[in-house]
C-alpha cells in the first residue's frame, strides 16, 4: 500500500493530490492513506499536506547547479560556486575578498554556523533554502552602504514576486515578510579600508527559506518558508536566478530615484507605529518616511524626529 502511495505521490510530483482521490484510487480509507503517509514521511519522503489540498511529494532532486545558474545570469556573475556544506557562506567570501572579484557569488546547500544580524544566528537546514554570498566593490562612501542592503531586499521581493506570484514586503532594514512570517533576511558584512575609511569590499549576505522545514526550532519563531504559503514547487535555482539578476539590476541603479520609491512600495513599516530597540532604551514612535540613503525618519511620542540607520524595530499592531 505504501508503495502504491509512494507512486501516486511520485506520478504527481510537486503537485497536491487529494487523499480523497488516492483513497479513491487505491480503494482504501483516508485513515490507511494518512498512516502511510506518515510512515513514508519516516522514512525520510518530504511530503507537504494541507487541509483541502491533500498531499505533494517534494521532488527530492532540487540539486543546485553552478552551471545554470551561470548560463542564466550575466556576466557580471564569476566564481559563481555551489558548496555542499559550509560554516557560513558569509564568513568564506569575507576571508578571501581581496583576492576575489566583484561579482563572486558562494551559494552552500547548508551552513552549520549561519551567521544573522546582531550576532543571532540563522537557521539553516540542508537543501531547504537558499544561502548564498554576494561580493561587491563598490565605489560608494560608507554612509551608503545601507543602501546595498536594501538593493537586496528589493530585489529578494522582485524575485519572489517573479518565481512564486506572492507579494512580500520589507521590514526595515533587512527581512523579508510575508503575513507577518519572517522568510528571507541579509547579512551585509563590509570590509572597511581604515586609511581612507572607505569601502573595500561589501559582502551581500542572502537567506531564504523555500522548501517546507518540519522542526520546531524553526517553525516556533517567527520564520516560516516560501511553500509554506504557495502551492507551487520551484528550483532553488530558478529563485537565486532571479534574485542574482534582479540585484546587478538594482545594484547598477542605486543612485536612481526609482530603487527608493520601490523599497518604500515594499516597506511594511512606512506610516506604521513602531518599537524601537536601542542598547538601553526602547521607546515607541511612528514611522514618517524612508529617506534616500534608505534611512528610517521617525516620529517618537514627544513629537522628536529621529533618523534611524541601523537599529532593531518591532511594528505595533
Ligand atoms: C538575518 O536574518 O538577520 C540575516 C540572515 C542572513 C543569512 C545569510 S545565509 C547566507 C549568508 N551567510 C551567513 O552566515 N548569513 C548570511
Amino acid at each position: 500500500m505504501k508503495n502504491k502511495i509512494l507512486n501516486i505521490l511520485i506520478n504527481n510530483e510537486n503537485k497536491y493530490v487529494s487523499g480523497e482521490s488516492i483513497a479513491n484510487e487505491l480503494n482504501v480509507s483516508r485513515v490507511s492513506i494518512s498512516k502511510n503517509i506518515k510512515t513514508l514521511r519516516n522514512e525520510g519522503y518530504d511530503i507537504l499536506s494541507k487541509q483541502n489540498k491533500g498531499y505533494m511529494l517534494i521532488n527530492e532532486n532540487d540539486y543546485l547547479s553552478d552551471q545554470y545558474i551561470k548560463d542564466n545570469t550575466d556576466s557580471f556573475y564569476k566564481n559563481i560556486t555551489v558548496l555542499d556544506s559550509t560554516s557560513s557562506t558569509n564568513a568564506d567570501i569575507k576571508e578571501r575578498a581581496s583576492s576575489l572579484p566583484e561579482g563572486s557569488v558562494l551559494i552552500s546547500n547548508n551552513q552549520l554556523g549561519g551567521k544573522g544580524r546582531n550576532g543571532r544566528p540563522f537557521y539553516c537546514e540542508k537543501n531547504k533554502g537558499i544561502y548564498m554570498s554576494v561580493l561587491i566593490k563598490p565605489d560608494i562612501p560608507l554612509d551608503l552602504s545601507l543602501l546595498i542592503t536594501a538593493c537586496a531586499g528589493v530585489s529578494i521581493v522582485e524575485a519572489i514576486k517573479d518565481v512564486y506570484g506572492i507579494e512580500t514586503g520589507i521590514k526595515w532594514v533587512n527581512d523579508i515578510y510575508y503575513k507577518n512570517k519572517k522568510l528571507a533576511g541579509i547579512l551585509c558584512e563590509a570590509g572597511i579600508e581604515l586609511q581612507s575609511m572607505s569601502l573595500e569590499y561589501m559582502v551581500v549576505g542572502i537567506g531564504i527559506n523555500v522548501h517546507h522545514i518540519n522542526n520546531s526550532q524553526f517553525t516556533n519563531g517567527i520564520a516560516s518558508s516560501i511553500e509554506d504559503f504557495t502551492d507551487t514547487f520551484r528550483h532553488r535555482n530558478d529563485l537565486i536566478v532571479s534574485v542574482l539578476n534582479h540585484f546587478h539590476y538594482n545594484y547598477k541603479n542605486i543612485y536612481n530615484d526609482s530603487l527608493i520609491e520601490k523599497y518604500k512600495k515594499y516597506s511594511i513599516v512606512l506610516h506604521k507605529n513602531i518599537t524601537v530597540y536601542e542598547k538601553n532604551n526602547t521607546y515607541n514612535a511612528y514611522v514618517e518616511d524612508i529617506d534616500n540613503l534608505a534611512n528610517l525618519i521617525i516620529r517618537k511620542e514627544d513629537g522628536a524626529s529621529v533618523t534611524l540607520s541601523g537599529n532593531e524595530i518591532s511594528i505595533r499592531l
